[in-house]
């Protein structure tokens, strides 16, 4: 039998990959297509990785730490497209980005061009080195790749056009934004309530605007800008909830004795497609953003299909009381067509299941077909604008980051 890894050349899957990400929509613009034409990406991942791995759309893990969670890894193609599109790099740009490996920084040289400049820091002196090596080895010498905490940006090489950050982060620390040249932008995946999602964020003088976000995930900041969650295993690591906010009381063993319970369930009438993808991200969104206690559940599905229908791909955001919890999930009444619904265990079961079915439907008549929520971040401690809208206000050290659905009621107020 052949073997297609074996016989793919790295400039034929560079080609798929680009018509691939191109057919999904994830390429629009030429000049980015060009980058990712140009960049040899195998030349980056780790010597064993064969060529389909390199070039397919997901993550290459290029480095674990001692207890064997990822620490580097080359981004999905798919996201670097997004993160390099909506940072508006064009020729003569200056450019830091934030969490090195090099891929990114040679697509990012290919985009700006020899007028232009990059700078990539990393806080791990073997990335450091890594990358400098396949730089240099892919001709992509003009790339600075300097040793340095994310926290502290890179003031040396500023002001920047664009800082794209490539690597989770719960706040956003005063020297990027120092460091952002006028009219530049800030390119981030910021951790709010346990959802990642990648902002591309503006200086509108007294606070930073997004004016785009997307879901996605990174490896976790290390260093100065370290934050933690609170990880409770309800069935060991199989099953875990995760808080994010210091307000909320969750009782381990309690929901894990819930879990033992017989599982409510509401069906609400409230459906997506695939081809809905925005809807996903907005639910999960709009329920972390509720004035209750909250958390987010990962299941390992191979492993705990009685808890989960078989449709239900995607992490859980659940709503708490300190004995019960009820999670949002999915099932798919016709091919292609999913279902949101609601999985309650413990005692209050019931009265969870019936309010998070509520909260889908408010989401699906006021919130899923708007512009959704706005999301700014300020200065921790600065005066905020009033808002007649349901806001979560994130507390971060350095920021405050508020998320703001417009036409509900009501602040909620240290939720993080
Ligand atoms: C997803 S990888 C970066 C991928 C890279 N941009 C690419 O496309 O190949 C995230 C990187 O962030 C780095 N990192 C984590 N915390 C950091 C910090 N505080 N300062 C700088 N780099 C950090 C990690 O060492 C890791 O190499």
């Amino acid at each position: 039998m052949s073997n297609v890894a074996e016989e793919l050349t790295p400039d034929t899957a560079r080609q798929q990959l680009v018509e691939q990400l191109t057919a999904k929509g994830r390429l629009s613009r030429p000049e980015v297509a060009a980058a990712f034409l140009a960049v040899p990406r195998h030349e980056f991942a780790p010597a064993a990785t064969n060529v389909q791995a390199a070039y397919a759309d997901d993550v290459v893990v290029t480095k674990k730490n001692a207890a064997g969670e990822t620490s580097s890894s080359i981004s999905a193609p798919w996201l670097q497209a997004y993160m390099l599109e909506t940072a508006q790099l064009r020729p003569g740009s200056r450019v830091l980005e934030i969490g090195s490996g090099g891929y990114n920084a040679a697509l990012i040289a290919e985009l700006v061009g020899p007028t232009g400049a990059v700078t990539s820091i990393d806080i791990d002196a073997d990335v450091v080195t890594n990358a400098r090596v396949a730089l240099l080895r892919t001709g992509y010498s003009q790339v600075e790749v300097a040793l340095a905490d994310a926290e502290g940006g890179y003031p040396d090489n500023g002001p920047f056009d664009a800082i794209i950050v490539t690597v989770e982060t719960a706040d956003i620390p005063p020297a990027w934004t120092q460091q952002l040249a006028p009219g530049g932008l800030l390119v981030a995946p910021v951790r709010m309530r346990g959802n990642t999602r990648c902002l591309t964020l503006q200086n509108r003088g007294d606070h930073l605007a997004a004016i785009a976000a997307i879901q996605c995930g990174f490896v976790p900041m290390q260093g100065e800008g370290k934050t933690s969650v609170r990880r409770l295993p309800l069935r060991g690591k199989d099953i875990v909830l995760t808080v994010d906010d210091t307000t909320t009381q969750a009782d381990g063993e309690a929901l894990a004795a819930a879990l033992e319970l017989p599982r409510r369930e509401v069906w609400p009438p409230v459906t997506a497609t695939m081809d809905d993808g925005g809807a996903f991200e907005s639910i999960h969104l709009w329920l972390a953003c509720q004035p209750r206690f909250y958390g987010v559940l990962t299941v390992d599905r191979d492993r705990v299909a009685d808890l989960l229908d078989p449709d239900n791909r995607f992490t859980c955001p659940c709503l708490l009381t300190a004995t019960s919890f009820a999670h949002l999930t999915l099932r798919q009444p016709d091919r292609g067509t999913y279902q949101f619904g609601a999985h309650g265990f413990g005692p209050d079961a019931a009265d969870l299941t019936a309010q998070l079915a509520e909260l889908i439907v408010v989401w699906d008549q006021q919130h899923r077909h708007g512009p959704g929520p706005s999301i700014t971040v300020h200065p921790a401690g600065a005066p905020l604008p009033t808002t007649d809208g349901l806001r979560l206000l994130v507390h971060r050290r350095h920021t405050t980051i508020a998320i703001t659905w417009p036409g509900l009621a009501g602040n909620v107020e240290d939720m993080a």
